[in-house]
């Protein structure tokens, strides 16, 4: 037997005016499609903007319905978006941001485990890493590097 340590390295931006310019922008859009979301039950706004190599953005957020599981969260409302309207141009940066319309969203909200592993997969046909930049409704962002630093040990299509 042996044990191994898995290690994973995030970095802590204080405020938007701390990023990178082109994520300043890409953040700002991510704020801007967060107010459109359609979310009367959780009241939980996401929304987020996602950087392509041709240049283009391609945004989302999340949608959900009476049937609670029917809903989409935001990241995969986006990838799916980006992925049918440009199929073969690569994700290159991930900016997201969550409201509350019942309590302050303080702290930068991480893609859930079923975004994970839906981004992890394009990031893999892609050959590239896809930078996540993450907050709540404003104030600290996490970046890390690749969906490998978020979902480590992931399914994929080698096990198929
Ligand atoms: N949600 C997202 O859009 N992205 C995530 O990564 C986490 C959760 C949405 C789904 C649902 O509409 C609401 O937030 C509350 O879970």
């Amino acid at each position: 037997m042996k044990k191994i340590q898995l290690s994973t390295s995030i970095t802590v931006f204080e405020t938007v005016d701390e990023l990178p310019k082109d994520v300043q922008v890409l953040m700002n859009e991510a704020v801007k499609i967060r107010k459109t979301a359609y979310a009367p039950y959780s009241q939980f706004h996401v929304g987020t903007a996602f950087l392509l190599e041709n240049g283009e953005t391609v945004t989302g957020n999340n949608q959900e319905n009476a049937a609670y599981p029917s809903g989409m969260c935001a990241e995969r409302v986006a990838v799916w978006k980006a992925s049918s309207e440009f199929p073969n141009v690569k994700i290159l940066k991930i900016a997201i941001t969550a409201t509350s319309q019942k309590n302050p969203v303080t702290e930068p909200v991480a893609p859930c485990g079923a975004c994970r592993q839906t981004l992890s997969e394009y990031e893999i046909k892609q050959e590239s890493n896809i930078e996540i930049y993450f907050m709540g409704e404003s104030g600290k962002i996490i970046k890390t590097n690749s969906l490998h630093d978020l979902l480590p040990l992931a399914f994929d299509k080698s096990f198929l």
